[in-house]
């Protein structure tokens, strides 16, 4: 099926492939060459209100599928997107700037996370349970406890894994027998688009499925407080994660939001793992994921050392275009560049050093070392969601227990020691979502729980997790 002319693309409203009733589309252009991509429909609150009561009216019939009916849907999603992933890959490349090899693997890590979910969803089951179990209850009752889907969800996707991160909200919210409202990341949109083609094609019900495509600022506020929706799931920034807890009214979230996830290098440390594990940590995709490490916290004694590592190894990353398979490659717009140049220059003034970097082309910021980074400077404290490193120099284990938890994320934290028992004790202090020892912080395996506390999030992700994010309890009780 084509659902292209001239690049200007159509989404899903209404049941079917349409343009905005108004025809007004957005351009999306690259953010490394600022060529035209595409367009997509710029859809108004109205005719999105309209799509999203059939979406809500077709969920019904949907829950009452069978399992198996819904993973044969899903397992044939998975198997196209895999058949189709090089020339999602390459739309994921153009949109946002990831270079090739990562736009390709993230549509087939898609794939094999849409199996899963599905294998998983199979295996989910209710419990039954006696009233005597309780004082004074009785054995005459007997509470049978099955999972049923929410309803409607609105998953609303980020422009940095636009396929990956979109899918896994998507592909739970189906299988456990929801309808879905689906707001891209502007940029992102197009693949977003793809990533739903392949959906329909594999036989899902088209009104299952709303594409809100459209601005943010027209739209967003409204899905969020639309009384179609019964549950928002979102990856992106915490402002707007706030923002969205804010607004919306009795429905459960979950939001994967930011962070500042340290890398703690202790004494002991295996020194060429750490600044291993750190680099490809901090800069693969320009720093652009939640869960990059977002700053160093090492022992005075080894801290020489292991910048030393750390320098040699960021002045080798690849800079340059996505198509060479490049590193480090533009950030997604103007706004973020400026920001990242900002806090290196914050920093500069307050006395930092740089090692590497501090180098600018248009959005391409070239990977930026910052050695001798205090607690004054803002790049300490805040994400900057692109390819630059503060090192802060640390007396004990202590210290950097401390640093970690004045931040106002807590999404990951990585320990690096050999002294396993000591990791483990430090990880019970850290107030995080996850602590990696020995290893760079990163989301998968996504069967792993995923989270964050803090300003890192809401609610658990992961594939289990997400799954029973969707569904509620129903209690039935026979009376004998
Ligand atoms: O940007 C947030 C993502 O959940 C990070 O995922 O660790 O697989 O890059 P990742």
């Amino acid at each position: 099926m084509t659902i292209t002319t001239h690049q200007a693309f159509k989404t899903l409203i209404h049941g079917e492939w349409n343009e905005s009733q108004s025809k007004a589309t957005i351009e999306i252009n690259s953010p490394h060459k600022n060529d035209l991509i595409g367009s997509v429909p710029s859809l108004s609150q109205e005719e999105l209100n309209d799509s999203i009561e059939k979406t809500v009216a077709a969920q019904d019939q949907w829950a009452q599928t069978s399992l198996q009916e819904r993973a044969e849907i899903l397992n044939k999603w998975a198997d196209i997107l895999e058949e189709r992933q090089e020339d999602i890959g390459e739309t994921i490349m153009q949109e946002v700037a990831k270079k090739k090899s990562s736009a390709v693997s993230e549509v087939s890590r898609t794939a094999d996370y849409i199996r899963h979910t599905v294998e998983d969803a199979l295996r989910i089951h209710g419990e039954v349970m006696r009233g005597d179990s309780f004082k004074g209850g009785s054995p005459s009752k007997i509470g049978m406890v099955e999972k049923e889907p929410l309803g409607t969800i609105l998953a609303i996707g980020p422009f940095n894994y636009p396929v990956n991160l979109s899918a896994s909200k998507v592909a739970p919210a189906l299988m456990m027998g929801n309808s879905v409202i689906f707001k891209p990341a502007t940029q992102g949109a197009i693949s977003g688009i793809k990533m739903i083609e392949a959906l329909i094609d594999a036989g899902l019900p088209k009104s299952l499925v709303t594409l809100a495509t459209g601005r943010g600022s027209v739209i967003g506020d409204y899905l969020v407080q639309h009384p179609g929706v019964d549950m928002i799931t979102f990856t992106g920034g915490t402002g707007t994660g706030r923002h969205i807890a804010q607004l919306s009214t009795m429905v459960p979230l979950v939001l994967e939001l930011g962070g500042k996830d340290p890398a703690i290098v202790l004494n002991d440390a295996d020194l060429d793992k750490a600044a291993e594990e750190i680099v490809a940590g901090a800069y693969s995709y320009s720093g652009q994921r939640c869960t990059a490490i977002k700053r160093v916290l090492v022992q005075d004694e080894v801290a020489d050392q292991l910048v030393e590592r750390i320098t040699n190894k960021v002045k080798s990353l690849k800079v340059g275009m996505p198509e060479d398979n490049a590193v480090i490659t533009p950030l997604i717009n103007t706004k973020s560049a400026d920001f990242v140049q900002s806090l290196i220059d914050d920093a500069k003034n307050q006395g930092a050093s740089v090692l590497v970097g501090d180098k600018r082309e248009d959005n391409l910021i070239y990977p930026t070392l910052l050695d001798h980074v205090t607690s004054d400077m803002k790049v300490a404290w805040e994400e900057p969601f692109g390819p630059v490193l503060p090192i802060i120099r640390i007396s004990n284990e202590n210290e950097a227990i401390e640093l970690s938890n004045q931040s106002d994320y807590g999404l990951q934290a990585s320990v690096f020691t050999k002294d396993t028992e000591n990791a483990m004790k430090i990880a019970d202090k850290l107030k995080v979502g996850s602590v990696q020892i020995n290893a760079k912080t990163e989301r998968g395996p996504d069967h792993f729980p995923f989270l964050g506390v803090k300003g890192s999030g809401l609610g658990v992700q992961g594939i289990r997790n997400s799954l029973l994010s969707v569904v509620r309890d129903k209690v039935k009780i026979l009376n004998m």
